[in-house]
């Protein structure tokens, strides 16, 4: 087992519940081993400016319910140059930080694998409440986030059943519409528009009238923020889509935009459990001398990929490799691995989301 002082433990990107309880398992964790714990404010920016305090024990006593992040976050642009990187790495020398454990998206672990290579280990866990971390099959803060749609939905259905109404509601997720296809289908939503997979808006549309004509008098129609603009103009493709609902089955649509309200609030336990096991895992790889590694569910276990592998895949799954980029770094095989991991991950939202369409008439 490799010789560590201290490791720091931050939050990095948009907050997500269940980061607070990643924190305190990574403090626990260390600590059982005799490793001093820091925990580094505002994210890579807490590094480059000396923000941050020693953890002890107490200082993690009762966090694990708290949404948000006791460690605050921050995108801190100044960490993707060399003299922010450097800056950060001689406030790791000069207090004996020997490793970071980055809790945060595909950001903050684009940040951990720079660090790595500047000779600070760096161990990566997911905290978004998107869940458009492809190496993962859920990252922390999605469970709670979904729950959190649930509950704001299940509100607005009640409302809508009064005055016979439809609903359209956007809800978080730049990157991925997991958050909109799981929520919608658990609360029923007659139609789900994601940027993943093409939206047919007048099929949405005719069962939406069949709906209303079989006597329906409540409906949602979930849309995840991440699809593009489809013309002109100011308004975002929910708030259009709502005015064309209206317009065109005759019922009266509201449009509702959740926002960062599904980003707070105390973490459900399948979150609290995840962020204790991943938070657990992190700090024995770190301390069995391993670096630049995403920690990640998979089948319900708890594995470990390469950083720079990760965000690959991630990049491959959504769509963003260049001519190549792949070809460069990784052997046919690899990347023919990478395929066949992505294919299998969009055929398992493609089913839940045609699972979605056949049972919301
Ligand atoms: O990355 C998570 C996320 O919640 C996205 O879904 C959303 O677009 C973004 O963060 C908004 O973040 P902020 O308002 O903090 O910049």
């Amino acid at each position: 087992m490799a010789k560590f002082r201290r490791i720091g433990v931050l939050t990095s990107g948009g907050d997500a519940p269940g980061m607070n309880a990643a924190v305190r398992a990574v403090t626990r964790a260390a600590l059982a081993h005799g490793v001093e714990v820091v925990g580094i404010f505002e994210g890579y920016k807490g590094l480059i400016h000396k923000n941050f305090e020693v953890f002890h024990e107490r200082d993690v006593d009762n966090i694990i319910g708290k949404g948000g992040t006791i460690l605050w976050s921050d995108r801190c642009d100044e960490f993707r140059y060399e003299e922010g990187i450097l800056k950060a790495k001689a406030t790791c020398i000069e207090n004996n930080i020997d490793g970071i454990v980055a809790i945060g998206g595909d950001g903050t672990f684009r940040g951990a694998t720079d660090f790595t290579n500047y000779g600070i280990p760096c161990i990566g866990l997911p905290g978004t409440i998107d869940n458009d971390i492809s190496s993962t099959d859920e990252s922390i803060g999605f469970d709670t986030a979904m729950n959190t749609v649930i509950e704001m939905v299940d509100r607005l259905r009640d409302t809508c059943d009064s005055h016979r109404r439809c609903n359209v509601v956007e809800v978080m997720g730049r990157a991925a519409g997991y958050i909109a296809l799981e929520a919608g289908i658990a609360t029923g939503a007659s139609a789900i528009a994601v940027k993943e997979i093409p939206f047919d808006e007048d099929a949405a549309i005719k069962k939406l009238i069949a709906q209303k004509e079989s006597g329906k008098r409540n409906f949602i129609v979930m849309v995840a923020e991440g699809i593009p603009l489809d013309s002109a103009g100011d308004k975002q493709y929910s708030e259009k889509l709502a005015e064309r609902i209206q317009k065109n089955t005759g019922i009266e649509t509201k449009f509702a935009r959740l926002a960062h309200v599904v980003r707070g609030g105390s973490p459900t336990l399948r979150d609290r459990l995840l962020a204790a096991r991943m938070g657990e895992a992190a700090v024995e790889a770190l301390l069995d001398g391993k670096s630049n590694l995403v920690v990640c569910l998979q089948h319900d276990n708890i594995v470990e990929m390469d950083i720079g592998y990760a965000l690959s895949l991630d990049r491959l799954y959504k769509g963003k490799v260049q001519p190549g980029e792949l070809e460069a770094k990784y052997t046919a095989e690899q990347i023919a691995d990478m395929q066949r991991f992505c294919d299998e991950k969009f055929a398992a939202f493609k089913k839940l989301y045609d699972i979605s369409n056949r049972i919301s008439n």
